[in-house]
């Protein structure tokens, strides 16, 4: 199969994992005979340092003429301490998200047991939890009007979603639901908000042309909470761009670390493979950042955007064979770790090439 992959790193570790991420794909093409060309281009800060523009106009075409795209990450200390910056790395991701259409942010909580003990969760409510988040990526708060009034001491942001955006990413939902447990769980607020209401009933509009599929609907807040007493009751969950953006930060705790979290964000064109996490700063350029989060989001491209169920598994079971062999990054290492076991970035990456 012949491929054109956009890698785009991004900023802090987005380029530490995202090479390995990259390595691996190679691998794959190398084992199972494709031809994968790739190109390269710039977001977020290190795009604002070179053009002024986080979503420099070259990037997008770049973006519209691949197959697909692995992406690293964006952000820079200098903008999180100065939110009077006008012109910030975040404006790139959330533009890429609008100008391709990508609606639905796939994040599949998957725990390898032998990262049961990393996890905060005890092993005993965690083991067999296998969850599938589609988060709703381009509409909600992020992208409702927003202002800060001129006296400077009152500020709004808008909670607004429409009909088609909560029908088109829960037919997705619905979808995956009816390909695992058939179960699909709907996290709003419609207690107290109006979008939320306006969620609900979409999706239980939708739900007579599923009746193979049992819905649940939850609250947010609830399902905050049950997401760590119990977190097997979970299968497919469907739930807005914010409510989607915490509870799987939260949920990534069940798969140990950040570092382990794979996302694919589909949508109109192009797909979007990232890891969940961010640039992380505080461990920038010393080599330990954990680079499966990346693999992971390239073993979700080979699936999703390309059909590639085998070569994908690969990608999993390499990591797996990793994980077995007791090799950790620091961030899933443990008390009980042997310390000539806790890799950084490259070795990992080596470790996992070994294997494919
Ligand atoms: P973060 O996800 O970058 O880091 C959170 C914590 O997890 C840090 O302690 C970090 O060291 C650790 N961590 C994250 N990924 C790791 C990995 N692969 N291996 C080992 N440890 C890992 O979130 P934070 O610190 O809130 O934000 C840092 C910057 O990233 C900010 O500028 C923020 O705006 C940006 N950000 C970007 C995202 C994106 O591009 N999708 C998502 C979240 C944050
Ligand atoms: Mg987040």
């Amino acid at each position: 199969m012949k491929k054109h992959i956009l890698i785009v790193p991004g900023d802090g570790i987005g380029q530490e994992v995202t090479a390995v991420g990259k390595q691996v794909l190679d691998r794959i093409a190398e084992k199972f005979n494709h031809e994968f060309t790739y190109d390269e281009a710039l977001i977020g800060h290190v795009a604002i340092e070179a053009t002024g523009d986080p979503l420099p106009e070259e990037t997008l075409v770049k973006m519209r003429a691949s197959d697909a795209i692995l992406f690293g990450a964006v952000g820079h200390p200098k903008y999180d301490n100065d939110p009077s910056a006008k012109v910030r790395p975040e404006q790139g991701l959330l533009k890429m998200r609008k100008e391709l259409g990508l609606y639905a942010n796939l994040r599949p909580i998957k725990l390898f047991d032998e990262l049961l003990e990393a996890s905060s969760i005890k092993a005993d409510i965690l083991r067999g939890a296998d969850i599938l988040f589609f988060r709703e990526l381009t509409g909600d708060v992020y992208f409702g009007k927003r202002e800060r009034l001129e006296d400077g001491n009152t500020a709004y942001d808008t909670m607004i979603y429409h009909k088609y955006e909560v029908e088109r990413i829960a037919r997705k939902a619905f979808e995956a639901a009816r390909t695992r447990s058939k179960k699909l769980m709907s996290v709003d607020k419609a207690n107290v908000l109006e979008s939320s209401r306006l969620w609900r009933e979409v999706i239980q509009k939708l739900a007579p042309e599923y009746p193979d599929v049992e819905v649940e609907h939850q609250f947010i807040d609830a399902a905050a909470m049950l997401l760590i007493k119990d977190p097997r009751r979970f299968d497919v969950v469907v739930t807005g761009n914010l409510f989607g953006d915490i509870l799987t930060d939260e949920a990534s705790q069940i798969a140990g670390s950040m570092g382990m979290l794979a996302s694919a964000s589909v949508g109109d064109s192009t797909g979007v493979y990232e890891p969940i996490h961010g640039s992380a700063h505080d461990i920038t350029g010393k080599g330990v950042a954990n680079p499966l989060a990346s693999v992971l989001s390239a073993a979700l491209m080979l699936d999703i955007s390309f059909g590639l169920k085998a070569e994908s598994e690969a990608i999993i079971a390499a990591v797996d064979g990793v994980l077995k062999d007791g090799f950790r990054t620091r961030d899933i290492a443990d008390t009980t770790t042997d310390a000539s076991k806790i890799l950084g970035t490259d070795a990992m990456g080596a470790e996992l090439l070994k294997r494919l």
